[in-house]
């Protein structure tokens, strides 16, 4: 039963995400309460499925309300937007929703609106949804991201955005050093853990239900990670050559970084590369995996501070971008991307392929990939590189359940899938 307490809490969240422009991650550091855990992951739920739905249940609040709430009484909004979204998607009682949610308005310190928030939801019960809703504006998503994506993706944007208001698989990868994927499925059965081999990713392994890491057999001492499908098609894109020296330029936390690693055996070296307040995380992998990379904390523009002059013959660079093929993951990427961050994305991810291109052996392979689904940042970055360098050779990889593109292959996100793209340039 969701109690005032949790319904309180949720709506800090909430708003601390959209008005405060905190994560969603860091607002619920904040604001989860400590010692609870069945608490804790009601409040999960109901925090995260308000800010996913936001802009939908705005924007009928907008139409019914005559007044609009005033800047400073703002949280009353997350509160009601937290109280909708447990009316139409969770199974509790309407009536334990509606007083948890009244009674929380005393304690996000604004009793005098108990009457408001009462009249909300009573009134959403009595009459539904507004008929005047359009097809866009329920699909949660602020305007000019929802345009983007039509225009991008004109037959499927339908589609993507669904998809990007469903919660998300736990989708696992099978470390082959360890054990066969076959024979994890059957752990997984022999603990009462609901699984399936997934399609797309000869390691992969969709569990029915998520759960808590430390309820996987094997993830501490590294025979799975936690890792999307579309996400585990680095080993098939990369050809790193009998003694290659490979460079992963953008690698925390170190999913690709360790994917690759259980993969090439042959390589010499592999090179993991991010900005020093997140290369913690790839050690802690690496560790977890009993896998050994050389782990460099540096800007991967200030080549002085960690290059040695040796090119490298395979370069991963799994660029910063939009995210916007993972926003079922992170359902604040809507409230924190603005229209010409767009632009910024796509001019970094030029500026690093351009830079990291000098740094590659003759035949070598630059492997790009984002989690965005625009062109902007993923054809448009490759396109630049080519037209930049002569010997900058194309390849076309081809992957079954990627759509090709001009430069490169995408994986739109889907049930089991997120939204990745891929491409593959040789140098001559
Ligand atoms: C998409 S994430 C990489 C995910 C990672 N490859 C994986 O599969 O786990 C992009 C990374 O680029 C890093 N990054 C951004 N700018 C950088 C820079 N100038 N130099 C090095 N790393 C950078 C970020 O810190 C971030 O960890």
């Amino acid at each position: 039963m969701p109690t005032a307490e949790v319904c309180a809490a949720a709506a800090r969240i909430v708003h601390d995400v959209t008005e405060n422009g905190r994560s969603l991650e860091a607002a619920a550091t904040s604001h989860l309460p400590e010692d609870h855990p069945n608490r804790r992951s009601e409040v999960r739920e109901i925090a995260w499925g308000g800010v996913r739905w936001w802009f939908r249940y705005h924007r009928m609040l907008s139409e019914k309300l005559h007044r609009p709430i005033r800047r400073r009484d703002r949280i009353l909004e997350s509160l009601i937007i937290c109280g909708l979204y447990q009316l139409d998607h969770l199974k509790e009682p309407d009536y334990a929703v509606t007083s948890g949610t009244v009674d929380a308005a005393s304690l996000l310190g604004a009793p005098k609106a108990k009457g408001l928030v009462n009249a909300v939801l009573r009134a959403r019960l009595r009459d539904g949804e507004a008929r005047t809703m359009n097809e866009e504006a329920a699909l949660a998503m602020p305007e000019w991201l929802l345009n983007l994506i039509r225009d991008t993706w004109p037959d499927d944007w339908r589609d993507i955005l669904t998809v990007a208001n469903c919660k998300p698989p736990m989708t696992l990868r099978v470390n082959p050093l360890k054990m066969s994927r076959d024979d994890y499925l059957q752990l997984l059965q022999d603990h009462g853990i609901a699984a399936s081999a997934c399609d797309l990713s000869p390691w992969g392994v969709i569990l029915e239900t998520p759960v808590n890491v430390g309820e996987l057999h094997g993830f501490e001492t590294g025979t799975v990670s936690v890792q999307d499908a579309a996400a585990q098609m680095t080993p098939l894109i990369c050809e790193p050559p009998e003694g290659a020296r490979a460079l992963d330029a953008c690698a925390a936390p170190g999913g690709k970084t360790t994917h690759l690693l259980e993969h090439f055996p042959q390589l010499a070296s592999l090179t993991a590369l991010d900005l020093p307040d997140r290369c913690e995380t790839i050690r802690e992998n690496l560790s977890r995996l009993a896998l050994t990379a050389k782990v460099l904390a540096a800007d991967l523009f200030q080549l002085d501070t960690w290059w040695d002059g040796t090119p490298f013959d395979l370069i991963l660079l799994d660029a910063p971008c939009s995210g916007t093929g993972v926003i079922r993951r992170h359902p604040d990427i809507r409230h924190h991307r603005r229209a010409d961050d767009i632009a910024r994305y796509s001019e970094r991810q030029k500026q690093m392929l351009n830079h990291l291109w000098e740094l590659l052996a003759p035949n070598g392979q630059m492997v790009y990939v984002t989690c965005s689904i625009l062109t902007q940042e993923n054809d448009r970055p490759v396109r630049d590189l080519c037209a930049k360098h002569p010997d900058a050779q194309l390849q076309k990889p081809q992957l079954a359940g990627a759509i090709k593109t001009d430069c490169g292959i995408q994986f739109l996100p889907g049930t089991a899938q997120d939204g990745l793209y891929y491409a593959s340039i040789r140098k001559a």
